[in-house]
């Protein structure tokens, strides 16, 4: 059966992208570790647009969790023809105040299950000559940004990994794209640590998801939601990076409220 699976699918951006696919008729595989989540909203699509949703409940930043995702997508008898690679999570601080442990365990999840899952899945999309691919990056992929310097390196990653896959598998009719959202109304923030945005926070997941499906019918590469997230990272290319960054570090300093001495 041809499924579209869907990380990080039990709140946010991941549940839209749920919801809008399974009103266009598509069956969906919801993967997140919230299990009771997960279960009411494939029990509400599934009655809702007549469509076949399952789930599976799991860590995708444990060591080998995607290889066993893509072991129970097989011996389900699934055919993934779209994977949206959306789980992920930031943190914010200064970066000797973080946890470390959970900095690297945010690069098992944003960077190498991602990576891994694209791996495992574009194989088999491949031999079908057939396939979408969204990686959800962030428009932090686009320059560092200080009190959020792993999360944004990792975005950056998703981004330059993403648009050299979309490359090389034009030519098989596979269509690979970085979805770029800037700051979006969903429990990111709170995932993150933090009480309040230290910016504006300007888009809601609705918004964010539309124009990924978009972007995908267009063949895009990568697509910035937002006009003013557009104009923001078109603008940062035209001067110098050390002062992007140093502007992007003082609005962090002041919206996370932290002093330097
Ligand atoms: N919101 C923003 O401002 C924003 C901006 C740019 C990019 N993004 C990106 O958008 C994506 C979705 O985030 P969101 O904004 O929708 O935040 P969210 O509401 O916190 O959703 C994150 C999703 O990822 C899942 N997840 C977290 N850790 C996981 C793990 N270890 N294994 C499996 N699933 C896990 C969460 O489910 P469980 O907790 O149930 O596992 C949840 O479904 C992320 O990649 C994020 O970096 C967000």
């Amino acid at each position: 059966m041809k499924v579209t699976l869907i990380t990080g699918a039990s709140s946010g951006i991941g549940e839209v992208f749920a919801r809008r696919l399974a009103a266009r008729g598509e069956n969906v595989v919801l993967v997140a570790r919230s299990e009771e989540k997960l279960n009411a909203l494939c029990n509400e699509l599934g009655r809702a647009h007549n469509i076949n949703c399952q789930t599976i409940a799991l860590d995708l930043s444990e060591a080998g969790a995607a290889r066993r995702l893509f072991a129970e997508t097989e011996r389900r008898g699934l055919e993934v023809d779209t994977l949206v690679n959306n789980a992920g999570f930031g943190s914010m601080g200064d970066f000797l105040s973080l946890d470390v442990e959970r900095e690297l365990n945010m690069i098992d999840l944003n960077v190498k299950s991602l990576v891994e899952l694209t791996y495992l899945y574009l194989a088999a999309m491949r031999k079908r000559r057939r396939g979408h691919i969204v990686n959800v990056a962030s428009t932090a992929a686009f320059q560092p940004v200080p009190y959020m310097a792993t999360y944004a390196a990792t975005k950056a990653f998703v981004l330059s990994f993403t648009e050299a896959l979309w490359d090389e598998n034009r030519a098989y009719n596979i269509r690979v794209m970085a979805l770029c959202p800037g700051a979006t109304e969903t429990n990111f923030f709170s995932a993150a640590g933090v009480r309040k945005p230290p910016f504006r926070v300007a888009q809601t997941a609705e918004d964010v998801v539309a124009t990924a499906l978009r972007g995908l019918d267009r063949g895009k590469g990568h697509i910035i939601s937002g006009w003013l997230n557009y104009v923001q990272t078109q603008a940062e290319r035209l001067v110098p990076r050390s002062l992007v960054t140093r502007i992007a570090g003082k609005g962090m300093r002041s919206g996370l409220n932290i002093k330097t001495d």
